[in-house]
């Protein structure tokens, strides 16, 4: 796997630090509400699972199975639920678990999908924000870092299903793809 990333954009160190800022004010914003952590599969697994870790409050958890990206490196456009959530969110103060926020049609489908499900309240916690692709009108509200428009691969995140267990971020090598 050596020759797959161009070079490494977040080392273990700097998504550890990211992931800990992140729990603490998750920590302190939730503190008196009914917090839901929604993660949506696959790429979020390895930042929600560290990230859990971070937050000091009482919470639950729940997972949901979207896809948007048909094998390829831009969005089709087109989402599919594949997997729903097990718990019925009324009354949960959701937040949302991403890996990276692109287009935003993803995250704009599950928003208003889950909003007819009357939660009390929806936020999204996204670790990457590639905020000059956005073409859903949609905004995290915890953000781990912006990045540039490259493709990036490592720590949950894939091309065509690879690469995920990557234990860093870094830029896809274009070789992997062209
Ligand atoms: P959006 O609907 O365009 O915002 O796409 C969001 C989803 O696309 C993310 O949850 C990722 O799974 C995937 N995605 C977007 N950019 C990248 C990338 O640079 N590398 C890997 N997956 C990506
Ligand atoms: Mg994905």
């Amino acid at each position: 796997m050596e020759n797959c990333v161009e070079k490494v954009i977040l080392n273990e160190m700097d998504l550890s630090d990211i992931v800990k800022k992140l729990g603490n004010q998750i920590s302190k914003d939730y503190k008196d509400k009914n917090l839901l952590m929604v993660s949506i599969l696959k790429g979020s697994i390895i930042f929600m699972s560290d990230l859990m870790r971070e937050i000091n409050i009482p919470c639950k958890i729940d997972f949901m199975s979207v896809s948007s990206y048909n094998g390829g490196v831009k969005s089709s456009g087109v989402v599919k639920i594949s997997k729903d959530l097990d718990i019925s969110i009324e009354g949960y103060d959701l937040l949302i678990v991403e890996d990276i926020l692109d287009s935003g049609i993803t995250l704009d489908y599950i928003i208003n999908t889950l909003k007819a499900r009357n939660p009390r309240s929806i936020k999204i916690c996204t670790l990457l924000d590639k905020p000059k692709r956005r073409t859903a009108n949609i905004k995290a509200d915890y953000v781990g870092k912006e990045i540039p428009d490259e493709f990036i691969i490592g720590y949950g995140l894939d091309y065509d299903e690879k690469y995920r267990n990557l234990p860093f971020i870094g830029i896809a090598n274009p070789a992997l793809y062209s």
